[in-house]
């Protein structure tokens, strides 16, 4: 069996802290249980792209269960939990290829490595493997039945792909199902990026002025949990309706030029590139503390900071101070990568149980129904979604009401007035 990871010898702390997630996993426990009865997945070839995390490794054992075999390298260089990728290979014998703090190079040969396996279903995290399977290894298409998506950035690659008249092969856009976005990017992105924040700098929140870019559900979610620790919390946006939603949600609202004057923190979570720029870099207060927790490591313009700076010193894990001509300081966290993943451990499990869930979910559909699927972006069918919905609420113990018939007939029909 092939793999690449830093040290096989921490299999033993990777697999307690996986054994840790698996009782806060239990949507993904019941799949599992059907999977090793029904082997939906049997003979199937899975590549995966993801976060090497505990969370990730429930997932692809839930895969291995149901009968594939199962490849996996890492989504973003600075995610990758060491002693889970040796726990991996060593007790699930899963290969993998991942090392924390790889370099470019490694990052995509450890892409390519997983491509190298031929898979029937792709899963990503931001769309690495079908971009590069698209760019430069098209002979893989016709093997792939298709694929899933986890997260915002990816399925916005993938309707490129698709609007071009470009993609090759279904995809199932994970990130977009309710039981996915609603809660892991809300509150899952919300407490792992203030999680990771205050364990690499141990900052106070409270009467500190936090500034987040971009109110979509991470960023709906930093500001509610930043709020709720006592943070003053200013949101920027460029679409009227969500900049709307943020003044009513009870935040200042302002263009981010201003915004990055007050900053104590700022987190930009917009999903696109060279948000936090040289004009605010410009105007930023001293000590001010930058990080990203968006997809890609494009949102704050580290090249822009490096040249308007003197002097750049690590003064902390993963914390870069920058000193500028004016004597200012600022501190970028995680190099400009996902804060939660690199700071921290990434989202719980108790969410990710949802959206792993709908991932496991996905390749089974993917594997019944791939060949009578357009070469499109689709949804996370509608039962699979409310399908989970209900299994969470089975495994929180919380029930719920039924419609009478005179109800359901009620919400049929039109006659019915005053
Ligand atoms: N994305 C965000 N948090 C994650 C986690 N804990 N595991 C895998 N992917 C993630």
């Amino acid at each position: 069996m092939k793999y690449d990871i830093r040290d096989i010898k921490l299999a033993e702390e990777g697999k307690q802290r996986i054994e840790w997630v698996r009782d806060r996993m239990p949507v993904l426990e019941l799949i599992r249980k059907r999977f090793a009865k029904e082997r939906p997945l049997r003979g199937i070839c899975i590549g995966a792209c993801l976060h090497v995390t505990t969370e990730t490794a429930i997932l692809v054992s839930t895969l291995k269960e149901g009968g594939a075999s199962v490849l996996l390298c890492a989504s973003n260089p600075l995610s990758t939990q060491d002693e889970v990728a040796a726990s991996l290979v060593k007790d699930c014998g899963i290969s993998v290829f991942a090392i924390r703090g790889e370099d470019n190079d490694t990052y995509y040969s450890h892409v390519n490595h997983v491509l190298d396996s031929c898979p029937v279903v792709t899963m990503d995290d931001g769309a690495d493997l079908v971009s590069t399977i698209h760019k430069e290894r098209r002979e893989l298409i016709e093997k792939v039945l298709g694929g899933t998506e986890e997260t915002t950035t990816g399925v916005i690659r993938l309707r490129s792909l698709e609007s071009k008249g470009l993609l090759a092969f279904p995809l199932i856009a994970v990130n977009d199902a309710d039981t996915k976005h609603l809660f892991d990017n809300r509150y899952g992105t919300g407490q792992s990026t203030v999680d990771a924040i205050i364990r690499m700098t141990n900052i106070l929140f409270s009467g500190a002025t936090f500034v987040v870019c971009g109110y979509g559900w991470c960023g709906r979610g930093i500001a509610l949990r930043a709020e709720g620790m006592g943070a003053n919390v200013i949101v920027t946006e460029v679409s009227p309706l969500r900049a709307l939603e943020a003044v009513m949600d009870g935040y200042r609202v302002m263009p981010l030029v201003d915004a990055a004057k007050k900053a104590d923190v700022l987190v930009t979570v917009t999903g696109d590139t060279k948000v936090l720029a040289s004009e605010h870099f410009a105007v930023m207060k001293d000590g001010a503390i930058v990080a990203n927790s968006g997809h890609f490591n494009v949102e704050v313009d580290i090249p822009a900071l490096e040249r308007l700076s003197v002097s750049k010193k690590r003064v902390g894990e993963l914390i870069d101070e920058y000193a500028m001509e004016d004597g200012r300081k600022i501190n970028l966290l995680g190099e400009g990568r996902l804060v939660n993943l690199a700071g921290a451990k990434g989202h719980p499990p108790a969410v990710m149980d949802m959206s792993f869930a709908n991932q496991a979910l996905s390749a089974e559909f993917i594997v019944k129904e791939g060949k009578k699927l357009d070469k499109k972006v689709y949804p996370v069918p509608e039962e699979i979604d409310r399908r989970i919905a209900e299994m969470k609420l089975q495994t929180m113990s919380v029930e719920i009401d039924k419609l009478t018939p005179e109800q359901e007939k009620y919400l049929s029909s039109w006659e019915l007035g005053t």
